[in-house]
This record gives structure tokens, sequence and C-alpha cells, in this order.
């Protein structure tokens, strides 16, 4: 199958790495704004370089798209490629309101492509054991979910649209919070349901928010809290989950511990490989086979309707019920 890659950014140049380890898919196009990185991308993985993606994909014809763009053109192009009858994955978050999501969900349907949103925490090995020990309940009963996120948000070479809320939709929230909402909703089997929360703006660039926390109901009647921050402090993404028989502490990407008596152990974690390759692979397979897709166009809709209860709330001051339909 053919891949192109719409957005040579960051995460853009790690989807042509991965595409290198999925066999059965070639990476044929990128499209990128910036002529000195699209020339770059195209001598490192031999793909032709578009600088607009109307062009690309009349000439280039891909089986599948990644739109890894800034979060303002997910809904256009996203919807675009669907009007091509090109299946998708696109970059979390999914859009910038529901109603965004709402008209990429049909555009898929309408033209029987399939709709993945790149919601890479279901790939992390650390998070799929995780998950394993979570369902298999030896911890007994699920209590409570903490999560808490700081980094460095306003470092210097964070691209600026990341700073303007009408580009990124939101701050660490929506960026990394988004991650968070996924990963409680999807380890745990359910849905947010009701939040109270409040965000704060605190850093030295653009109209988004630097921090904030959030206390989330969710419909399995286990609270959980997110607590993001992006300022100079000490860099942590911790999920701890409280059970009746003990505790699990998630660092996706470091490591999974577990505790039964006390003290926290490491739990041995099998190496998958790559996750984005993973990811490929399973959209892949759903192509092939018409399976339904875990980070589908439908499941990833729910996260941005808890982001936006997130910002109603905070404006509010008021807890809010998340629209689940
Ligand atoms: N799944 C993950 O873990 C993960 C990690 C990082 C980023 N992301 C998501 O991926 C998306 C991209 O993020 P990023 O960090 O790569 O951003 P980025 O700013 O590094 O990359 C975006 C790229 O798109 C290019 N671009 C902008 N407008 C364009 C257009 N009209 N046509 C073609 N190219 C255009 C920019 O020049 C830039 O190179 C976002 O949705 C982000 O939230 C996901």
């Amino acid at each position: 199958m053919k891949l192109a890659v719409i957005g040579g950014g960051t995460i853009g140049v790690k989807h042509l790495e991965a595409a290198r380890d999925v066999e059965g898919l070639e990476a044929v196009a990128v499209v990128e704004v910036n002529p000195e990185r699209a020339a770059e991308l195209s001598a490192e993985f031999g793909v032709r370089a578009y600088a607009h993606y109307e062009e690309m994909l009349a000439e280039a014809q891909p089986e599948i798209t990644v739109v890894a763009l800034p979060h303002f053109l997910h809904k256009e192009v996203a919807i675009r490629c669907a009007e091509r009858g090109v299946h998708i994955l696109l970059e979390k978050p999914m859009a910038l309101n529901v109603e965004e999501c709402d008209a990429i969900i049909e555009a898929a349907h309408r033209h029987g492509v399939k709709l993945m949103v790149g919601h890479t925490q279901h790939y992390h090995p650390d998070n799929l054991a995780a998950k394993r020990i979570i369902e298999s309940g030896e911890l007994g009963q699920l209590v409570m979910i903490n999560d808490m996120r700081h980094v460095n948000y306003y470092r210097a070479d964070r691209p600026g649209w990341f700073f303007e809320k009408a580009k990124a939709g939101g701050g660490i929230f929506t960026n990394l919070g988004a991650h968070s909402i996924d990963k409680i909703q999807w380890l745990t089997g359910s849905r947010v349901t009701k939040v109270k929360a409040f965000v704060s703006h605190y850093g030295d660039r653009g109209d988004i928010e630097g921090s904030g926390v959030l206390l989330a109901e969710t419909s399995i009647g286990v609270p959980a809290t997110i607590s993001q921050s992006g300022y100079l402090g000490v860099s942590r993404n911790e999920t701890e989950f409280i059970f009746t028989k003990g505790m699990l502490k998630l660092e996706t990407g470091k490591g999974l511990q577990i505790s039964r008596n006390g003290v926290y152990e490491k739990v041995a974690v099998e190496d998958l490989g790559k996750p984005l390759a993973r990811q490929l692979k399973d959209l892949m397979a759903a192509i092939q086979d018409g399976a339904e897709l875990d980070c589908s166009g439908e499941y990833s809709r729910t996260v941005i309707s808890v982001l936006e209860s997130v910002y109603r709330s905070s404006e509010t001051g008021t807890e809010q019920a998340v629209r689940l339909v």
C-alpha cells in the first residue's frame, strides 16, 4: 500500500520512519509547506515532496495518508482525503471541537474509508501491560486514578501554533491532556461522564492554558484526577491506579510498577516493537479485513467532548456533563 504523510514536523518524520518497518507499506510522498524541510525529508526517505496536499492527492494517489498537521487543519485535510477515497491516520487530538469530529466521521463513512486517530497510548507496551493487570482483577476493586504530567511546555523549540488557541484549540490539556483522558478511558474500559476543571494561564507565550486540574467521574463509577503543568518544574508523566489490594504506577515509556504490600516492584514488560509501526499495521489490517478500529473517529470524538467540558467547566466554575452524543 502507498502511504503519504501530510505535515513533515516532529511526528510526521516519526511516521515516515515507522513506515520503513511495516511490510507491504511504501511511503511515497510527504506534504510540507516549509521547502527546506520538504527537501530534507524527500532526500532522507526517498519520497516525493509536495507543498500542497491537493496536488499530492491527485498525483501520488496514496491509499493511506497520515495527517500530522496543526490541529486547525485536521478537519479540512481529513475530509479532503476521505473525498478522494484515501484511508486516514489522523493525529490526535482529532479536531478542534465535536462538530468538526462529526464532519470528519460523516465524510469517512460517506466515502467508505477507514479513519483511525493517532492515540498512540494504545500501542505503548507499558500501557498494554497495565491494561492486562487492570482487566485481570488481581488487585481487587479499582478505587481511583491519579494522572500527573509536568513538562516544559513553553520550551523555545515548540512551534508557535501550539500557543495560539485558534490553531491549537487549547494548550497543555488539549495537546497532552488528550493522552491522559484517552489513557484513563481506554485502560479502564470506561468513559469520562462528568468533569469539574480549573485551567490556568501563567505561560509567557500565546493565549492557551499552561496548567490545569480536572476531577472526572467515569462510567464505571471510579473517580480520576488529571493534573498538568507546563512550566519549569521537574518533568513527570505518571498515572497511578489505586485498588483495594494494591496499586499500579504507570510511567508510559519508562515502565510499570506494581504494589501488593506497600512497596512498588517493577513489572517485566514485553517489547512488542515500535508503537507507530504497530499503529500503521493495525490500520492496514482494518482496511484489508474491514475490522472495527480501537481508535475510531467515534471513540476519539469522546476525548474531544471531554476537553470541551473541561474548558466549559473552567469558564463557568461549574461541574459539566460530557456530551456523549
Ligand atoms: N501521537 C503523539 O504522541 C503525538 C506526538 C506529537 C505530535 N502529535 C500530533 O501531531 C500533529 C502534528 O504535531 P507536530 O508536533 O508534528 O507539529 P509540528 O509543528 O512539528 O509539525 C507540523 C508540520 O506541518 C507543516 N504544515 C503546516 N501547515 C501545513 C500545510 N497546510 N500543508 C503541509 N504542511 C503544513 C509545518 O510546517 C510543520 O512542519 C498534532 O496533531 C499533534 O498534536 C502527536
